[in-house]
């Protein structure tokens, strides 16, 4: 069979695209679903666990999937330029695309908050990066005044063809096991992620390509966990810097999916974050950013609630490459270092 065209082509009758549309993409999508044997173990009496590795994509996260979308129809549009606000990833994500479809990109991000290698893309992308002095709210609030009084569009969530293109992660996990999961466990932060996979599972079950719907079951850190505490926070705090938010945009619609699908919110700590950060990557060898651990660190502290036999996907949202800093500080095997440069001083550094 022939090479994937990136997720407008693949799943184009359930896009608002038409023939008119630019399709900009950059072969986005058909991410692996991973079996997680190790996390499996944790919690016992048959459950089966997948990873769903959106790290993969073209930029290392999941908003390739909205940002193949965001930039077409702004494209179709006749847009020259496109701004977010952003933790770090959407700004990635965007500037590529933009850039790609020959638009200006302006990213404004939350100065000191955002990982090194996604800081790195954007600015590698030609993006113009301005960096507030405040938290990623701030910062949403901004661009979405500013998108009201300059030429440039809005490419948060907020813009709804964004979850048009994330609900995608859904069809895929739902093509990849012949039907829904029992439970599709997935990081909070500004909350469209959560808002599009619903969107995702449901229209797939009215089309018929799956039987069964998921518990959607969110999770966000304690530090900045304003669903789960039922009020906004106004200085969240989170080494999980992806979902550093403190007033989600899609509040509502995370609530509607997670009553619904008679899902769950709970918060996880930072260190809860970074057990299962690393328990990921030396057990089952797959490096996530620690936002996305936030997924099966919370699998793991409900996993009683879990029913026998289950079938649970946890999203691994971005990369782990993302945040080489957090990666070093957090690891339990520091480098063995000033060894001579020989067989014997080496053989004695490892132990032999
Ligand atoms: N995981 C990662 C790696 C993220 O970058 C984000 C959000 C989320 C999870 C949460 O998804 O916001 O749809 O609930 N990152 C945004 C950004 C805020 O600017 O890159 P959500």
């Amino acid at each position: 069979r022939g090479q994937w065209r990136g997720l407008i082509e693949e799943y184009r009758a359930f896009l608002p695209v038409s023939e008119n549309t630019p399709v900009v993409t950059l072969h986005e999508g058909n991410t692996p679903l991973i079996p997680a044997p190790a996390i499996a173990q944790q919690i016992g009496r048959g459950v089966k666990v997948y990873v769903k590795y959106d790290g993969l994509n073209p930029t290392g996260s999941f908003k390739d999937r909205g940002m193949t979308m965001a930039i077409s129809k702004a494209k179709e549009a006749g847009a020259q330029a496109v701004i977010c606000a952003s933790t770090g990833n959407t700004s990635a994500a965007a500037a590529a695309y933009a850039r790609r479809a020959g638009l200006k990109a302006f990213v404004v991000i939350p100065d000191g908050y955002v990982a090194l290698g996604k800081l790195a893309q954007a600015l590698v992308y030609g993006a113009e990066v301005i960096a507030i002095e405040g938290n990623f709210d701030d910062c949403l609030n901004a661009v979405r005044t500013m998108a009201q009084e300059y030429p440039v569009t809005l490419v948060n969530s907020v813009n709804p063809y964004r979850l048009e293109g994330q609900k995608t992660g859904a069809f895929e996990v739902v093509d990849a096991l012949g039907d829904s999961p029992d439970w599709l466990c997935i990081p909070v932060g500004n909350a469209g992620n959560i808002t599009a996979y619903w969107m995702g599972f449901c229209e797939y079950h009215q089309a018929g390509h799956c039987q069964k719907l998921p518990k959607m079951m969110g999770f966000q850190a304690a530090g900045a966990a304003p669903i789960i505490q039922g009020h906004p926070i106004t200085d969240p705090k989170t080494i999980a810097t992806a979902i550093r938010i403190g007033n989600p945009a899609s509040w509502d619609k995370a609530i509607a999916a997670q009553e619904a699908s008679q899902g769950a919110f709970n918060a996880v700590t930072d260190e809860e974050i970074l057990e299962a950060y690393r328990l990921l990557a030396s057990q089952e060898g797959v490096f996530c950013e620690p936002a996305s651990a936030a997924s099966v660190a919370g699998l793991l502290k409900v996993k009683d609630q879990v029913p026998s036999e289950a079938t649970v996907v946890c999203v691994l949202t971005g990369n782990g490459l993302k945040d080489p800093d957090c990666a070093i500080q957090n690891c339990n095997n520091p480098i063995k270092s000033g060894v001579a440069p020989n067989v014997s001083a080496i053989a004695q550094a490892m132990g032999f």
